[in-house]
């Protein structure tokens, strides 16, 4: 098996600069050759080309809309033309608004997929509800098709067509959830571990809930978006909206083992590592840690692994 891996080098959805430095900090980490050692062909499809455009002012209340707009159309085509292609598609971004593109364009290639969200934040603000106008906040509202009539169309995003529904997600790790994000997650029953629930029931059990939840045949290809503050801001600390009491390393894991082993994963998106927040050394350990996290989802295993074209010497 396959996986295309696509840099996209993407800050508007935010207002901290680095975040678009996050493809390259994990590319000289070496993510790439950590994935290699695994059973997939690694596919680099480089770094999607950002265009900039100049005088985006606000759309009411939301921020960069049509850089935010524009950069996602673009990433939905590419998501869309690599999932088609039959390669795991795994994204580095960038800020979390990529997820709109990411998830876009998966949908377009599998129109049957579900959502696994792991994050401190909910990131379903409408434009609306949205207490910063940031669009790293918002990009779940953009694509469920139950939060449409709530706000009037966004400049820039025309071409995006809701796609999924509210109950093709659900959250892992939890903690910084805005009000009116919260009244959404109640209205349509979306489910929702937050690490409350992680240190009541353990990762085991939220694993297992969570899966059969939103899938309870097991036969749905998995969108996995990751933002790696989700994780506790100790392991990952250059990260732009860090949140104390998050996943440690081994549930971060043990998440991504329990999705390798549906093998069902079609794409993943990894968000919010941001170089220049943070010192050097936060740097190392954030994408040190981020990849120990990513490389479970292709087959590296905690109890050890030989490929398939292993012989024994
Ligand atoms: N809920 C806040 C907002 O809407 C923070 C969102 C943080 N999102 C993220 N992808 N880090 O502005
Ligand atoms: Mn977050
Ligand atoms: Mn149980
Ligand atoms: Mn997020």
């Amino acid at each position: 098996s396959k996986v295309g891996i696509l840099g996209i080098p993407f800050s508007k959805g935010q207002p901290k600069g680095g975040a678009e430095m996050g493809p390259e900090i994990l590319r000289r980490a070496g993510l790439v050759s950590r994935i290699k050692r695994f059973d997939y062909q690694v596919v680099d499809h480089g770094d999607i080309e950002i265009e900039s455009i100049p005088g985006d002012k606000p759309d009411g209340n939301v921020k960069n809309p049509r850089s935010v707009g524009r950069a996602n159309k673009k990433i939905s085509d590419k998501v869309a033309s690599i999932v088609k292609s039959k390669e795991l598609c795994l994204n580095l971004g960038g800020d979390h608004s990529i997820a709109i593109g990411s998830i876009h364009g998966h949908c377009r290639a599998e129109p049957g997929l579900v959502v696994v969200w792991v994050d401190a934040h909910a990131d379903i603000n409408t434009p609306l509800s949205s207490p910063s106008g940031n669009m790293h906040g918002m990009p779940l509202s953009l694509l469920v098709k139950e939060l449409a009539d709530r706000f009037s169309p966004v400049e820039g995003f025309d071409w995006c067509k809701p796609c999924i529904h509210v109950r093709d997600i659900v959250y892992i790790g939890l903690r910084d959830v805005d009000e009116g994000e919260r009244w959404i997650i109640d209205q349509f029953g979306i489910p929702a571990y937050s690490m409350q629930e992680i240190d009541k029931m353990g990762i085991k059990e939220v694993m297992h809930h969570a899966l059969k939840n939103l899938d309870p045949n097991g036969t749905r290809p998995i969108h996995l978006s990751f933002d790696v503050d989700g994780l506790d801001p100790t392991i990952t600390p250059s990260t732009g909206t860090p949140v104390l009491g998050g996943l440690n390393i081994r549930e971060g894991q043990y998440i991504m083992e329990e999705l390798a082993n549906t093998g069902r994963l079609s794409a993943i998106d990894i968000v919010e590592v941001n170089p220049l927040l943070g010192s050097e050394k936060d740097n190392m350990v954030t994408a040190e840690t981020t990849i120990s996290v990513i490389e479970k989802c292709f087959g590296s295993k905690r109890g050890g692994y030989y490929p398939a074209s292993y012989v024994f010497p």
